[in-house]
């Protein structure tokens, strides 16, 4: 009898193939998910998302009693996954109204949420100021004007200030958020006057600055060259230093360990601010990247120069290769093997609609389940209903048990809006 194989790291934790060939994620077989819950559908492992909130408490509480670990609910904004990092104790940041509205609905104590977007509206302003929201990040001035408006009485909210620190990490430009000329946050000459302005308002505590420099970098020196940065600005209580971990998306891939990364942010706070200065972190990317695998149906099977295996998903449930090149592997669900070579394509009207080029697969055809893995992180919060795709469910898996936390899209949901 053949041995179980063995499966890319890029995986979930704790998944594997049976000895017959077959896809097991969260104890669950990927045909059978697929069977279940339908097709495309994100399937989600539960001990992968845990795991990865305890390394991230566990690599801070090795080094420093004065941090917070916050979730970045953009990466992953549905209720079932917000409430497992809540009951790991994380915090979480948002970035609009919706969001905050999903972090509450999830258990966050309000007052271990924060608040940030860089064209934050009076509504979401007054809905986080409602809400009790730990800080409010002020991104500009009209921030600062609007907030301080709303406020009532002498009642006095909690701000950080981000910070645009001048420092650009090597990752795609649509995802780098730290140079000079960036739509985020103040930069470094800008600073000074917008920090006056928040420490004479009696109704904002100013408790620290707040950087984030970008998404799925695989360099560590950058977010110390950030910390170094915004020492110029003067001493404060806290830090926030936003995200950034890369994920594995491919074999091979090689981004730095949460151990690493946690290692090099608190050395530069510790060494550059100082050893009572408390450091808030926001991974979103690093946390629920790789907790994911994405699951298709073979719509159809095409040989035209190259061979097009096409599914029942695409840029609508997956954007990332589009928008940023993003690269993918990709499974078949029951078995393993080579032998063709084709493009997996999505079912939306754009050439552009390809979900990863040039892959092996062994002779793929219409009905067979194919998996994409590490779909964790802006796969779900970036998905739409192009050509009117329905979107697609959100499963939990663990211990061989599959539970729903989003249900598949209906026409009824799509049409509800239209007056
Ligand atoms: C302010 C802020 N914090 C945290 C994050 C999370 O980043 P990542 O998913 O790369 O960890 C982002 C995402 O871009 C962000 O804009």
């Amino acid at each position: 009898m053949a041995a179980a194989q063995d499966l890319s790291p890029v995986f979930p934790l704790g998944s594997h193939r049976t000895r017959q060939g077959r896809l097991v994620v969260g104890g669950c077989d990927a045909v059978e998910l697929a069977r279940e819950f339908g097709t495309p559908a994100y399937v989600v492992a539960v001990d992968d998302v845990r795991a990865r909130a305890r390394a991230f408490v566990e690599a801070f509480a090795a080094r420093t009693d004065r941090f917070e670990v916050h979730f970045a609910a953009k990466a992953f904004p549905c209720v079932g996954v917000l409430a497992l990092l809540a009951a790991e104790g994380l915090a979480c940041d948002v970035a609009g109204g919706g969001e905050l509205a999903a972090a509450l609905r999830a258990g966050f104590d309000p007052a271990r949420i924060h608040l940030h977007g860089n064209a934050k509206s009076e509504r979401e302003l007054a809905e986080a100021v409602a809400a009790g929201v730990g800080h409010v990040v002020l991104d500009n001035l009209e921030d600062v004007e609007r907030l301080e408006a709303l406020l009532p009485g002498d009642a006095v909210q909690g701000v950080q200030i981000r910070i645009a620190p001048g420092v650009t990490a090597a990752t795609h430009p649509a995802i780098s958020t730290g140079g000079p000329n960036t739509k985020f946050g103040f930069n470094l000459s800008a600073a000074p006057v917008a920090i006056a302005r928040i420490e004479a308002s009696p109704k904002l505590a100013l408790e620290g600055l707040h950087v984030h420099i970008g998404s799925q970098i695989l360099e560590l020196e950058p977010f110390r060259d950030a910390v170094a940065a915004l020492t110029r600005l003067g001493r404060f209580n806290s830090v926030n230093l936003g995200g950034g971990l890369g994920a594995a998306y491919v074999e091979g891939d090689r981004p730095p360990t949460i151990e690493e990364y946690v290692e090099a942010k608190v050395a530069a706070v510790r060494e550059l601010m100082g050893e009572d200065v408390r450091i808030l972190d926001e991974p979103g990317r690093a946390l629920v990247a790789n907790s994911t695998v994405t699951l298709y149906s073979v719509e159809s099977v095409k040989h035209n120069v190259d061979t097009y295996v096409a599914v029942d998903g695409g840029m609508s449930d997956n954007l990332r290769p589009m928008l940023y090149g993003a690269r993918y592997e990709v499974h078949l669900a029951d078995r393993t093997g080579s032998g063709t070579r084709c493009h997996l394509v999505g079912k939306h009207c754009e050439s552009g609609d390809v979900i990863a080029y040039d892959v092996e697969l062994a002779d793929p055809r219409p009905g067979d389940v194919v998996v994409t893995p590490a779909t964790g992180a802006y796969g779900f919060s970036m998905s739409n209903s192009y050509n009117g795709a329905l979107r697609a469910p959100v499963v939990l898996v663990s211990d061989g048990r599959a539970r729903l936390a989003v249900r598949r899209e209906t026409y009824e949901d799509q049409l509800a809006r239209d007056v």
